[in-house]
């Protein structure tokens, strides 16, 4: 009887810990519906944002066809994690003048969640 239980409860446990482990990229994606409206992550295609396809490692302000502010073209910023999270956090502190209308994401697991779900899915 009690090790029928305790099967019962550690395969419980085994599913929640491993669904959590994977989790962040899940929530991440749900972050990212603030910003859907204005950016594509999978294709190179421009909406009232630059498409986010192929984000990491490339510069700020470099997509074909799409209309930076000078700010963003002369940031000489690099996307990363670590410039993203900066960015992300306050994109009008550290890209002043800036066309991105967003105030930035304020909770540091938003940010850590939506950097997992878009090192996947903007590949
Ligand atoms: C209201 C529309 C809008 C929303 C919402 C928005 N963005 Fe943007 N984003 C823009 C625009 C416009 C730019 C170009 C900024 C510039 O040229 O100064 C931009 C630029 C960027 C860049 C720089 C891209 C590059 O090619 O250099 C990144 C990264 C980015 N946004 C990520 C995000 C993420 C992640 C979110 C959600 C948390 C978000 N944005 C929300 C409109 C938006």
């Amino acid at each position: 009887m009690n090790i029928k239980v305790c099967l019962f409860a550690c395969a419980a446990i085994a599913v929640f810990v491993s669904s959590a482990a994977a989790g962040d990229a899940a929530l991440g994606q749900k972050v990212f519906n603030k910003c859907k409206a204005c950016h594509e992550v999978a294709e190179p295609k421009n909406r009232v944002g630059p498409s986010l396809k192929g984000l990491f490692g490339r510069s700020a302000g470099s997509v074909e066809g799409f209309a930076y502010s000078e700010a963003m073209k002369n940031s000489g910023i690099v996307w990363s994690e670590d410039t993203l999270k900066a960015y992300l956090a306050d994109p009008k502190t550290v890209v002043p003048g800036t066309k991105m209308s967003f105030t930035g994401l304020k909770k540091h697991e938003e940010i850590e969640n939506i950097l997992e779900y878009l090192e996947e899915a903007t590949k």
